[in-house]
Order: C-alpha cells, then structure tokens, then sequence
C-alpha cells in the first residue's frame, strides 16, 4: 500500500463542480433523505411523464424488486440527442478515431440524431417492437453507438457482445436473450488486422440452438468480400438509405429494461445483467458529470469498448446525455506504435482520459519517451477502471501523462452497478495511489465479516453496499431467483459485490479483489468456471480446475490444472490444442497462460476441489500452503509443486 497522499490542488479546486464542503454536505443529504435527494437529481433529465415516487426497493429474498422513479415515462435516446438539437446541434458529439491513425470523423449531434432516427425507423420495418431484443455485435465505430440509441429510441433492448467473443460465446447470447435481429459489421479492425465478425456472426446464427434471429444486419465497414444469406442479410447502409430521419422517441416506463448485457459470475452460464432506463440514465449521466467533473466543451476519451459496461454508461448514455463531446477509439495502445494513445489525445486536444490500469502497465514498460512525443497539455482529469491499479502504475501515470497537475480519478464499480459507486472527485477528495476513496452520493459501502457482522473503523472485509441507487441492476434476465441467489443470498439485506477491500483510518476504501471464483484478466472479467467448463468439453480432457495467477501486465493470468482421459498422453501439441479450444468456445480473452498436466487434483473427502491449494502452487507461494489435512489423497499436492509452470 502507497502512504504518498496527493491533496486537492488550488488549480484543480478553483474550477471544480464539487468541493470538499460540498462532497460532505451533499454526502449527508443523500444518505440522511434519498429521496428528497434522488427526487430532486432525477430531474436531471428530461421526463415525458415526470416520476411522482422517487424510490420504491424491498431486498427481503422472498419478494425482491428494485424500481426507481417507478410511475414516471421518458425516452433514453431523446435524452441523449433532441433535448440537445436546440442548443447544440452543431456541437460535436461524437469524435470517431479509427484503428487507422489517418481515418476520423466528427458527428454533430444533428447529424447523431439523424442517423439514429434513420436506424431505428429500418429496425421498426424489420418488425423490432418495443421491449423486442437485439443484440449487437460490432467493433468500435460510430454504427455500434447508433444501433444502441437507435434500441433505445423505439424501446428494444439492445445486448452487446463484444467484438472478441467467439462465434460459440455468440450464440449463447443470443439464444438467451431471444434476440430478434442481430447487428454485425463485415470486418473489424484492430492493429491494423481485420477481425471476421460477419464470418463469426454466420457461424454463431447457424447454431441449432439459435432459433429467434430474423434478420442480420452488416454495416460495411472494411469492404472485405463476405458470404451472404439473401434471405436473412441486410446492409445497415441500405437499410438507413432508405428509411425516413423522421422517428418520434417512444415513450418508455422508467421501469422498462434498456439493455442486457452479459457477465461472468462464479458459476455457471454468463449471465444477462438488465439495466432499466430511468433510473440508470440518471446515475449514469450524474456520476459521469460529477466524478470527471465533466465541463461544457470538455472533450472526454474513455478507451474501454462498448462491449463492456464501461462503454454503455461512461462512453454512450452517460456522455450524451450531458450534451459532452465523447470519443470513440477504433483501435489499440501499442498501433501503429506505443504512443497511440497520447497522439490521439494531442490531435483531438482531450481533457479528460478514462482507461485501465492493463493498458497503463503495458505502456510504462514501453517507456516514458512515447508520452513524451505528444502534447499533452489539454489534458486536466484522468481516470482508471476495471481493476485495482497499483501505486507504481498510478505515479507512472499521474508523473508521465498527467504531469503532476492532473487528479486520477480510480473508480470501482461492476457491470452490476450501472455507474460509479466508489471514487475520488476531482475537486473534494484527497488521492491515495491505489485506492477508490470515498463513495458517490447515495451510496453506502460497508465491510462485513464471514458471519455477515458489519466490522467498523479501519478493517477488511467484504465489500457490500447497504441501500440501493438508482443504476442498480434490476434482474438477471430470465432468471430472477439466480439475481437474488447471487447477490442478496449470501448476506441479508444488502448488495454483495463480490469484492474484498480493506477500510483505512481516513474512511477510504482499497479495493483487494474478486473473494469469489471469478477473475479478472486486463480488466476482462471472467468465471473460472466457465473456463473451466471450456477445458471439459474437450473430449481428451477428463477434468480441469481453473485459477487466477499474479501477472505483470494483465492483472492476472489464466492458470489451469488438467486431468486427461486415462489413455491420453501429455504433450507441448495437445497444450497447444488446448489453448485453441478455449479460444474458439469463448474468446482470445480466455486464452490460458498456463495448463500443468495434473494427474489428481486435491478435494476434500466430499469431492471439492480446494482452489485455496491450487491458487497459491500457481503463484509460487507453495510454501504457504496452509491446512492441507483434509484432503482425501494430501500426497497430490507434491505432485503439483513439483510440476508447476510458473516457476
Ligand atoms: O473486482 C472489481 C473490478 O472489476 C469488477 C467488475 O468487473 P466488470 O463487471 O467487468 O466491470 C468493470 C468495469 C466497471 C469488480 O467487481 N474493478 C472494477 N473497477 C475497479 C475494480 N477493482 C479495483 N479498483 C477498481 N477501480
């Protein structure tokens, strides 16, 4: 842990949104009255019907439901686009910087607003209705924000999988989610590579299980020759062509879902965390304004894609909804060479930077010298997400990009949360490299203990949330018992996240990571059972137990211990094999970093399998093994040890 403490500047407190005496005095209004507060900034945005019932919550696991804003109506993409035609339609809305240094465009949000209207006119023709799903499979160009506008404006609800899932993660999705239409591109690009989404799209739809897909539409992006369904393809082009830009915004309940969009939990299937519209727009645009103090005119870069939450609420809903000027990034850090990021920050003059700790680990390693090749003078605020970032990370970053002057913003939150739970602001709170700090208004962390007591003071514990917000997640889609199994089970009446984190003597918060089976790999995050269950539907593979393992750069790496069939031998080509596999049932993401043949695993005499003993061989710590006298066969350990991969 970092004892170094950055105080608030005088340059950055003069022209701040919020001050320390504001973050307390706001603080205490919206723990003290929630409702007075939350009735009062739910009127930041644009109401068809105004909401008369601010909050209305019950956590009790026999009858749970979470709705804000219950009884009022709106429109999402109304709220990011026609509320803002009058005053700034010629503002830029969008900055779309392709994978290609030379290729950007900047769209007004005249021409934003166009385009979507275009958009979801052709989805109407295509028979999308109200509360219908799609799902959008896109890389990171300007088609991916329309489509999911476009969603909102007639009340579908859009899922995005990202660009880097396989064709098998796909159609899972979309089966799932029962999607209607499903909306690709011909080719991505990314380092300069094309990535074949419409090839993957055809595979993903050509799944038995996949049975709801009536039209796939392709945006023609890098022109490269694809196969075609006359039956089923249409281009998204043509499509817009030839619909009308006159679409009036459906009216929408605060209550009806926005998006789906899938996450990994420690068990089981990706699941389909749903997001309402009310309430979420109003966090997801008041945390964006508040914590990035957010000005006029700022020019705001979140590198995350859309295919994470991070994109939703922090690239789209939230960014639009306050008329900011946001800017879409095709590509990668290290293309055309490792000062990508700061050439784009230099050619489109940003102010405000929001990325992950991965990318910043593997930039340092290149060296200082490629940020010194831009001008980075516009910069004022950073921001970092997805993971705890270390303290050498973080004064690399705040030294060499924000050149002393910039407040990091580290925000912790989870696809769960819609928006920004706990987090510096850049005018009120004091920095501690590597901690999240305080909570946003209205949220109220706590620390419990293994029998769920509340622990005070300077402690660690495991990271709940006691009241709701109004981003929280409403459901699981489809499946409302596992929402509640997952998160208002395992302690009562309160949100568990999932995460540990130590409280320090100043009340600010540290982050120590997943306490469950989930892991988080360059700020992707992943269930090892999934992982897992990759590995097992290999038909050599007899069992396999998966565990996270310290890595430089990604946070954590992919460690797996495999049982092959009784007559299949061990080699470099089956690991190879292995490797493959798991890429194509879920995604290069799911790569593992390592496979250590293991002939037995070490369970208990009940069958389970103890990751305590597994995640420590992995890390080298064997040494620090613990209380291994309850396995059923202890002599498998010294097996491991002797034929660990991380040595
Ligand atoms: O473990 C926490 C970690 O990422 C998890 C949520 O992942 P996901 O739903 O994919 O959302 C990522 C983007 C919001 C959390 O449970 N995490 C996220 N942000 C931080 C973090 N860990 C430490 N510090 C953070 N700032």
């Amino acid at each position: 842990m970092s004892a170094n403490v950055y105080p608030v500047s005088e340059e950055t407190a003069k022209g701040a949104l919020i001050d320390k005496a504001k973050y307390d005095a706001m603080y205490k209004q919206s723990v003290e009255d929630p409702e007075g507060f939350w009735g009062e900034h739910g009127k930041r945005i644009d109401w068809i019907k105004p909401f008369t019932k601010v909050k209305n919550v019950s956590y009790d696991p026999h009858n749970l439901y979470i709705k804000w804003y219950e009884d009022g109506t709106l429109n999402v993409s109304a709220n990011c686009l026609d509320r803002h035609l009058a005053t700034r339609g010629d503002q830029t809305a969008i900055i779309f910087e392709g994978d290609d240094p030379s290729v950007s465009e900047h769209i007004t949000y005249k021409d934003l607003h166009e385009r979507v209207s275009r958009f979801a006119n052709a989805l109407k023709t295509m028979g999308v209705n109200k509360g219908d799903r799609v799902v959008i499979y896109l890389p990171m160009i300007p088609a991916a924000a329309v489509s999911m506008l476009a969603c909102a404006r007639i009340g579908a609800i859009h899922s995005i999988v990202f660009g880097g899932f396989s064709p098998e993660a796909l159609a899972g999705r979309i089966e799932d989610c029962g999607a209607k239409v499903v909306i690709t591109a011909d080719e991505g690009l990314r380092g300069g590579r094309g990535v074949a989404l419409k090839r993957n799209a055809d595979e993903a739809l050509s799944h038995p299980g996949v049975k709801s897909v009536e039209k796939l539409v392709v945006v023609k992006h890098t022109g490269k020759d694809i196969p075609w369904n006359d039956a089923r393809d249409v281009w998204y082009q043509d499509i817009c062509d030839a619909a009308s830009p006159d679409c009036p915004p459906t009216e929408v309940n605060a209550e009806d879902p926005l998006f789906v969009l899938y996450t990994s939990g420690s068990t089981g299937k990706p699941k389909g965390v749903l997001h309402t519209s009310g309430g979420y727009l109003v966090y997801a645009s008041m945390t964006h304004q508040y914590v990035f103090d957010y000005h006029d005119g700022d020019v705001y870069w979140c590198t995350a894609d859309v295919g994470w939450v991070t994109g939703h609420s922090y690239i789209v809903y939230g960014p639009l909804a306050n008329g900011a000027t946001t800017l879409m990034f095709e590509g990668v850090p290290s293309y055309p060479d490792a000062s990508r990021f700061w050439k784009v920050c230099e050619k489109h003059k940003v102010n405000i930077f929001y990325t992950a700790p991965t990318a910043i680990r593997a930039l340092m390693r290149e060296g200082a010298e490629w940020v010194e090749k831009a001008d980075l003078s516009s910069l004022r605020i950073l921001g970092s997400v997805g993971e705890p970032i270390n303290p050498e990370a973080w004064e690399w970053y705040h030294e060499h990009v924000g050149k002393r002057k910039c407040p990091i913003v580290d925000t912790w939150w989870q696809t769960e949360t819609g928006g920004i739970l706990i987090t510096p602001l850049p005018g009120a709170t004091d920095l501690k490299p590597g901690s999240a700090t305080l909570p946003f208004f209205g949220v109220e962390p706590a620390l419990l203990d293994h029998e769920g007591n509340e622990l005070e003071g300077a402690t660690e514990g495991s990271l709940v949330i006691k009241y709701s917000w109004p981003g929280q997640m409403r459901t699981v889609y489809g499946d409302h018992e596992r929402f509640i199994q997952t998160y208002f089970s395992t302690f009562a009446g309160v949100y568990t996240t999932g995460d540990g984190a130590r409280r320090d003597e100043d009340g600010y918060y540290w982050i120590t990571g997943r306490v469950d089976d989930v892991i988080n790999v360059s700020g992707h995050r992943m269930g090892t059972a999934e992982v897992e269950s990759a590995l097992v539907a290999h038909p050599k593979v007899a069992e396999a137990a998966v565990v996270g393992v310290p890595h430089d750069i990604k946070g954590q790496g992919i460690y797996a211990y495999v049982t092959l069939n009784a007559d299949e031998e061990p080699s470099d080509e089956l690991r190879g094999e292995l490797v493959k596999w798991v890429r194509k049932e879920i995604g290069p993401i799911a790569s593992p970093d390592y496979i250590q043949w293991s002939p037995g695993l070490p369970k208990t005499r009940s069958g389970k399998i103890m990751r305590r003993i597994l995640r420590k061989i992995a890390a080298n710590e064997y040494d620090q093994l613990g209380d291994t006298s309850t396995l059923a066969d202890p002599g498998v350990v010294d097996d491991l040890i002797d034929n660990r991969q991380n040595r």
